[in-house]
């Protein structure tokens, strides 16, 4: 009789996932005061106040509310005076609209190999890239988890370069203490769906810099500026009253979400820690908080005796807990080195970048818990934790039943 629930056995778990949004009755009394009221365009006090609290929440001046987390990036590049011609670094291990943002921009993407340890840009391969045409490096804080920071502010200020920080998964991250916010130009977050701060659809541009936010208010405000005269090609991205209602209601129940899921992840570290057929990511004490939109961790390929990382992880699904494998280099899809994408920048895009470690994780190793589920219960956990134990341990049924065929 087969034991695991792939080859026909029972599944561990017979519990239901846990969902995501969780909504609360602020924010539906938010959203009754918007409706009840008159103003429901961008722009207004909902918004306003909103801007104002998250921006103290992450440690900068200036917020803005735009449509989503990829125009969010397009705005950020047109405020820096970034666009056709100019280069930007960002990692492959990333969700494709880091890289569309760029190209719609007119901007050529150059691809540096991320760190296996952390998963994140590395900085020595960021630096390798660096062209006469670079005009900023963009590290994605791929699961939330801020890169490494100080590294890339000493290189941008090594070679004259914008740090753009590509945080749609990031917030409320935190490093040596600040938001991570602090530590770039301008931060792009995004508040779409499956987010930690959601509105269903949205993003948030983040600055300290006083010369930046001028530039964009006046593109956010159709191009016309402070003096009342058109200084800008801009346009209207905001969102309506009812999204920035949600968001500061949302923005609310964050820091105790973030702490459930620090808790949840410090667990997850432990118990995993403990297989010899896993890895955890590295630690940094620079990491004051993980924002953990992702918990990711690594399959030891050696351990798994020829079995896929898509095998195993669908297995472990199989007996009901959320795990899934992650990102593809985005530097292979089709779509990046297309005709259309290489008429935007003007020129070729190097889709066959030297990336082994981005390629290995991806390939064969990097495994994702995504947040709802840290924001479950310590014995959620152990399911997660007890299906992978399962899998691998009866892991010959996998190579020896229908399911290696
Ligand atoms: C790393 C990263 N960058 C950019 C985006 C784009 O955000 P949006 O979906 O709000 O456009 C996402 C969204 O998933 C993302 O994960």
């Amino acid at each position: 009789m087969p034991v695991l629930a792939k080859c026909g056995g029972t599944p561990l778990r017979s519990k239901k996932p846990l969902g995501w949004t969780v909504a609360s009755e602020r924010d539906r009394e938010g959203l009754r005061e918007v409706y009840d009221g008159s103003f429901w365009a961008p722009g207004g006090e909902k918004e306003k106040e909103f801007c104002e609290e998250f921006a103290a929440f992450s440690d900068v001046k200036h917020c803005f509310t735009v449509a989503n987390g990829t125009v969010s990036i397009q705005l950020i590049l047109r405020a820096l005076g970034i666009g056709y011609g100019d280069e930007v670094i960002v990692p492959p291990y990333t969700f494709i609209a880091s890289v569309s943002s760029l190209i719609y921009a007119g901007v050529t993407p150059v691809f540096a190999d991320i760190d296996p340890e952390t998963f994140q840009l590395s900085p020595a391969a960021a630096e390798r890239a660096i062209t006469p045409r670079t005009k900023a490096i963009m590290p994605v804080y791929v699961g939330g988890r801020p890169a490494d920071l100080d590294a890339f502010v000493k290189l941008c200020e090594k070679y004259g370069l914008v740090l753009i920080g590509d945080a749609a998964q990031a917030v409320g991250a935190k490093y040596c203490g600040r938001g991570v916010a602090h530590y770039a130009k301008a931060t792009s977050i995004s508040c779409q769906n499956s987010k930690n701060l959601t509105c269903g659809e949205g993003g948030l541009i983040l600055s300290d810099d006083d010369a930046f936010a001028e530039s964009l208010s006046t593109i956010l405000n159709g191009g016309v500026g402070k003096d009342g005269k058109t200084g800008a090609i801009g346009c209207d991205f905001g969102i309506s009253a009812f999204q920035a209602s949600v968001l500061s209601s949302q923005l609310e129940a964050l820091p105790a979400q973030i702490e459930k899921r620090s808790g949840n992840a410090a667990y997850l570290d432990r118990r995993l820690g403990e297989l010899d057929f896993v890895y955890t990511l590295a630690n940094d004490p620079k990491i004051t908080v993980n924002a953990y939109h992702l918990y990711m961790f690594g399959l030891k390929e050696e351990k798994l005796g020829g079995i896929s990382l898509e095998r195993f992880v669908s297995a472990v699904r199989a007996e009901g807990a959320p795990v899934s494998t992650g990102y593809k280099p985005v530097c292979t899809f089709p779509c990046v080195g297309s005709a259309y994408a290489e008429k935007c920048v003007g020129g070729k895009i190097y889709t066959h970048p030297f990336i082994p470690a981005a390629e290995r994780v991806s390939a064969h190793e990097a495994c994702w818990i995504y947040q709802s589920w840290l924001l479950g219960s310590k014995e959620d956990m152990d399911d997660i934790v007890n299906a992978l134990v399962k899998v691998y341990e009866n892991r010959k049924e996998l190579i020896e039943g229908g399911e290696a065929k």
